[in-house]
């Protein structure tokens, strides 16, 4: 099953420019988008007065960086819940909220419960699952099945991928009443079909991601900074890092940079800061340049020409990758980051694919 490759995880990355493509199948039609679980919902979702997305782990990291693409191309406000939490606070939800579940497995106990209480509350439920036939996808009143392929490894990688771009494919449906957004559109739906060629060159990296984490193997500690579009990016490879290659990592917004974080700068931490051609990049650069006046030793990674742009001494290690769509950037920079998860776990000796105390799916609370 793993054919050549030495674990599921490897695979999965590896396995990429294919499963978006299944994602994607049969859906970008005459420059449009077509989401048979959604087109008989598209009008009550659009009249909703916000959308929630609930999940857990992976799958809330994936909501998360959807999060401003759907505002941006429905104009409805956005909120986010971790499963557990919306629970644990009984926050309120309303028959007027369209409620979105992200779960890869579809059977995690705390999304499901929190899709009760959604139900129970009368607001329409939308699921987002990898798992046809799963408690969420039976539950919800409709959804998309991200199409991505069984995915084995614990660490989840091809699905985190494929949720974002199922939820790209979802803003666009429901945005598509909207004449003065279209041109904005029509490069979006032309940036995903062009993304899996994208991924397959940013899966170049492999080799430097490898030399990189040899770099960083008896680090104790690992920083990620990065904001708007790439928040999560930088939430989804803290996670991937600390989950697999059991080393303490976090992801933070660069905004609250200021407030807390930068007092553990130092010329020891190494910090990744995710520096990506889009509105923020200019804020981005002098974040770098704040953390480089204190020393910090720095991993940028920067869209491909930009290295002097984004490290102008040149004392920081770059990792330059393909730039796309500014929305859809999280599904190209979440993969070197990705890359740097699985070799630090297999130079640090620990085990890929089942992570010591974790399970692939929690589905007891
Ligand atoms: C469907 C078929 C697909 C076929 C395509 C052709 C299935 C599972 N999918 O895909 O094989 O190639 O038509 O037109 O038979 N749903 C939920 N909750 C979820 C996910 C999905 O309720 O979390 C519902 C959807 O609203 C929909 C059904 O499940 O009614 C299938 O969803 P999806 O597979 O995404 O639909 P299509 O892409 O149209
Ligand atoms: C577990 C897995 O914690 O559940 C994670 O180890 C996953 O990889 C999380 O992100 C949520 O799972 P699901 O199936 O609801 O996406
Ligand atoms: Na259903």
């Amino acid at each position: 099953k793993k054919g050549s490759y030495d674990h599921f995880m490897q695979k999965e990355i590896h396995e990429q420019p294919h499963s978006l493509t299944t994602t994607m199948r049969g859906r970008l039609k005459d420059g449009g988008i077509l989401l048979g679980g959604l087109k008989e919902h598209l009008r009550t979702i659009r009249r909703s007065r916000r959308v929630v997305f609930i999940g857990c782990g992976t799958s809330y990291n994936a909501a998360l960086a959807a999060r401003p693409f759907v505002e941006e191309l429905t104009g409805i406000p956005v909120t986010m819940e971790v499963a557990s939490d919306l629970l644990d606070r009984q926050g309120p939800i309303y028959r007027e909220d369209t409620a979105v579940f992200v779960s890869q497995s579809g059977e995690t106990a705390d999304t499901l419960l929190a899709l009760d209480y959604a139900l129970e509350n009368g607001a329409l439920c939308v699921g987002v699952t990898n798992t046809v036939g799963s408690t969420l996808s039976r539950r919800t009143h409709c959804g998309v099945h991200i199409n991505a392929g069984c995915e084995i490894g614990v660490a989840s990688t091809k699905a985190y991928t494929s949720q974002i771009v199922a939820m790209a494919m979802m803003a666009l449906a429901i945005g598509s009443d909207q004449i003065s957004t279209q041109a904005r559109r029509d490069a979006i739906i032309s940036g995903l079909s062009s993304l899996p060629r994208n991924v397959s060159e940013v899966l170049k990296l492999d080799v430097d991601m490898k030399e990189l984490a040899s770099s960083l193997v008896d680090s104790e500690s690992l920083l990620v900074f990065g904001r708007g579009y790439n928040y999560a990016t930088a939430l989804e490879g803290a996670l991937k890092v600390k989950e697999v290659a059991l080393m303490h990592s976090e992801g933070m917004l660069a905004g609250e940079m200021k407030h807390g974080p930068l007092a553990l700068v130092d010329e020891n931490l190494p910090i990744i800061v995710i520096a990506t051609r889009d509105a923020c990049f200019s804020k981005q650069q002098s974040v770098i340049q704040q953390l480089l006046s204190r020393k910090g030793r720095l991993i940028v990674m920067c869209s491909k020409g930009d290295a002097s742009a984004v490290c102008p001494n040149g004392s920081c290690r770059v990792i330059e990758v393909p730039e796309v769509a500014d929305c859809l950037q999280p599904v190209i920079n979440i993969i070197p980051l990705q890359l740097l998860a699985y070799h630090l776990t297999v130079l640090r000796g620990f085990d890929v694919d089942q992570p010591r105390n974790l399970a692939k799916s929690v589905t007891t609370q």
